[in-house]
């Protein structure tokens, strides 16, 4: 089976396109490296022994997109490839708006005109705003707070209506919770242009010197320690995840899946694990809370293992040893 993966040379989707490899797919990888390098592509055949095909190509493009399908015969798409940066998105909404979802209509409009009907979609669970209580459940009112997570919205909606449109289709989106962690090798994971965004990338650069400190904001949440509560998943069982569901993506119509682990930890939880995994301080400083942040966010992942199999291996030692593996391995070559 040969699958098209978008984004391929990105965080998530080069740690699916070496679980795949291993299970025996043919990968193709598609990517802009707007936010990657195609250094990723060395690093996942030395893990693997397989160099993906790659095409340097802009989904917003329709000919060059085309032309991957006209050269080859591709059966499913897992489509990561997208902007995803919360705050980046408040800044720039029309670039974010055009990229992404410009780029999910042209890819499925390519793989229509190709009879390629199988598509697995990158969400997040920023679809659900603010939500009421947790843990979330998938049938949990749906809503955004910025243009990032309405871009995702907007595309679980698109590919909804194409489901039902044309019965052909076979959809499964995946909303993920917070992946961290690196591969086991230290040879690819997270690597984020500039500051970061994310709390694990950003407690990796305050561990290794780069930033001062870590802020936390807000130590005031009803949370047990008062920062706020994620449920982080390790990168490695969100790639597995797409495994499953590519193995799953027989049936037509929308299937919609939560990717987390169903464990909360806080900020603070996060940099004590990762101080004591890796024998390392992160000096921290409580600010203010930061407009948009919610006290609490935690998937119920029981409906993945249900449908599709698949449930988390990996813990909070694992995610936090990882990252910094790769850090020393990877990031300051
Ligand atoms: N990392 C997270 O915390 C998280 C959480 C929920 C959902 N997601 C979603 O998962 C997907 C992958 O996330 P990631 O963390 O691997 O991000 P990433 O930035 O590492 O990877 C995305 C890749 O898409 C490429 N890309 C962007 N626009 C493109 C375009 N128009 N044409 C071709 N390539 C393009 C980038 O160059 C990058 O390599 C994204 O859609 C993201 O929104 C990520």
């Amino acid at each position: 089976m040969t699958v098209l993966v978008t984004g391929g040379t990105g965080y998530i989707g080069s740690h699916t396109t070496v679980e795949l490899i291993q299970k025996g797919y043919e990968v193709i990888i598609v990517d802009n490296l707007c936010n990657s390098s195609e250094s990723v592509l060395d690093k996942i055949a030395e893990i693997t022994g397989i160099r993906p095909k790659f095409y340097l190509v802009d989904l917003t493009e329709k000919e060059p997109t085309r032309k991957i399908f006209e050269e080859n015969k591709i059966d499913a798409v897992i489509h990561f490839a997208g902007l995803k940066a919360v705050g980046e998105s408040c800044v720039k909404p029309l670039e974010y708006y055009y990229n992404n979802i410009a780029s999910s209509v042209v890819l499925a409009e390519v793989m229509a005109e190709f009879g390629c009907k199988k598509l697995i979609f990158s969400s997040s669970a920023t679809v659900y705003g603010e939500p009421e209580r947790v843990p979330i459940t998938e049938d949990f009112p749906l809503s955004t707070t910025n243009p990032y997570g309405t871009t995702k919205l907007m595309i679980e909606k698109i590919y909804t209506d194409l489901a039902k449109a044309d019965a052909e289709w076979n959809i499964t989106l995946l909303r993920y919770f917070n992946p961290i962690g690196a591969h086991e090798s230290g040879l690819i994971g997270e690597n984020p242009n500039g500051i970061p965004n994310n709390l694990m990338p950003y407690i990796v650069k305050v561990a290794a010197g780069e930033l001062y400190q870590l802020s936390v904001f807000g130590n005031d949440y009803p949370t047990h320690d008062g920062t706020g509560v994620r449920d982080y998943i390790h990168v490695t069982d969100l790639a597995l995840g797409h495994i499953a569901a590519i193995e799953k993506l027989n049936e037509a119509g929308v299937h919609i899946y939560n990717l987390g682990t169903g464990n909360g930890y806080s900020v603070l939880d996060i940099v004590k694990a990762f101080e004591k995994s890796n024998n390392i301080k992160v000096p921290y400083v409580i600010t203010a809370r930061r407009p948009g942040d919610i006290p609490e966010c935690l998937a119920d992942p029981s409906k993945a293992e249900r449908e599709l199999g698949w449930k988390t291996k990996l813990g909070l030692e694992d995610m936090c040893r990882s990252a910094w593996n790769f850090a020393q391995k990877s990031l300051k070559k």
